[in-house]
């Protein structure tokens, strides 16, 4: 018999909201001491239960997530290669389904960032971060459907950014993440019949490890004032959101961007 669509069921909360699923995170290192939004969201998944393919360029950063997570008693893999290749975008595929199973999300998280406008940005520069940016999720998304259309779906999470609607100085990477948007709601049309939902977050200003090498204090207290709470996000506030559309909670949601900016987006003052 198929559950009602009030059966009690799906407001029950399960004790680990990931338990049982298998997790690709790309970008799941940091780019310094402390946590990215990667980082972040492997640690989370593994305490919610997911057993988690960490999948970043810099062996070093990915294997000390690693740690992390054992240290915990969670289950995670390391595959090492850069999303823009086709080669290592099929191994990490690989790792989750020969090491654990099965893939059920993917956590699209690398981004770059560059600064310029049109005068000043190159072709070649153009063609790199779209590579990266918005190639890379297509790179990891192509052979990710197949194997979660396998297990009967999943779900895929589009790291993009406010910047699309705020785009200050920074055009490559503005455009970059509206790209992304579309895909997001393009693939949610095209996968979701195999039951996979595909969504993205929206990120605003970030103290991570890569903004904190950047940032001046006078710099930090403007982004603060950016926001109508007066705070800075963390990896964590991206983790978390990640989280909730990776679980059976989030079974209706397709096709969205999920703002996480601190209410950045809806107050006029610029935060650079
Ligand atoms: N930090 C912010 O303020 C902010 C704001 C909005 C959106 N975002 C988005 O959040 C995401 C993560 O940002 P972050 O600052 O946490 O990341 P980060 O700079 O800390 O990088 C995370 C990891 O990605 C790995 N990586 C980079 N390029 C790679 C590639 N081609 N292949 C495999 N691994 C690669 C790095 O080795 C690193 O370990 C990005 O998509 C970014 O655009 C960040």
């Amino acid at each position: 018999m198929s559950a009602a669509l009030w059966d009690e069921d799906l407001g029950r909360r399960p004790a680990s909201r990931l338990e049982g699923k298998v997790a690709i995170v790309t970008g799941a290192g940091s780019s310094g001491p402390g946590y990215g939004t990667g980082k972040a969201a492997a640690v989370l998944f593994a305490r919610e239960g997911a057993a988690v393919v960490l999948f970043d360029a810099d062996r070093e950063a990915a294997e000390q997530t690693r740690q992390i997570i054992a240290d915990e008693g969670g289950q995670a893999a390391v595959v090492v290669g850069d999303i823009t290749t086709e080669d290592a975008a099929q191994a990490a595929v690989q790792a989750a389904s020969s090491q654990f199973g099965g893939l059920h999300i993917l956590d699209n998280n690398v981004g770059i960032v560059t600064r310029g406008d049109v005068t000043t940005t190159t072709p070649d520069d153009w063609r790199a971060i779209l590579d990266i940016n918005l190639l890379g999720m297509v790179n990891m998304s192509r052979f990710a459907v197949p194997e979660m259309a396998k297990g009967g779906g999943g779900s895929i999470i589009n790291v993009s950014s406010i910047s699309p609607r705020r785009p200050y100085s920074a055009t490559p990477y503005s455009v970059s993440k509206g790209a992304v948007d579309t895909l997001t709601a393009a693939m949610a049309i095209d996968h979701g019949a195999q039951g996979i939902r595909v969504n993205g977050i929206a990120p605003g200003p970030l103290m991570t490890p890569r903004a904190a090498a950047r940032q001046t204090e006078e710099q930090r207290a403007l982004r603060r004032k950016s926001s109508p709470l007066g705070i800075e996000g963390s990896g964590f506030d991206i983790a978390w959101a990640a989280v909730y559309l990776a679980s059976d909670e989030a079974r209706y949601v397709t096709g969205a961007v999920l703002t996480v900016d601190g209410g950045v987006s809806v107050q006029g003052h610029r935060y650079r």
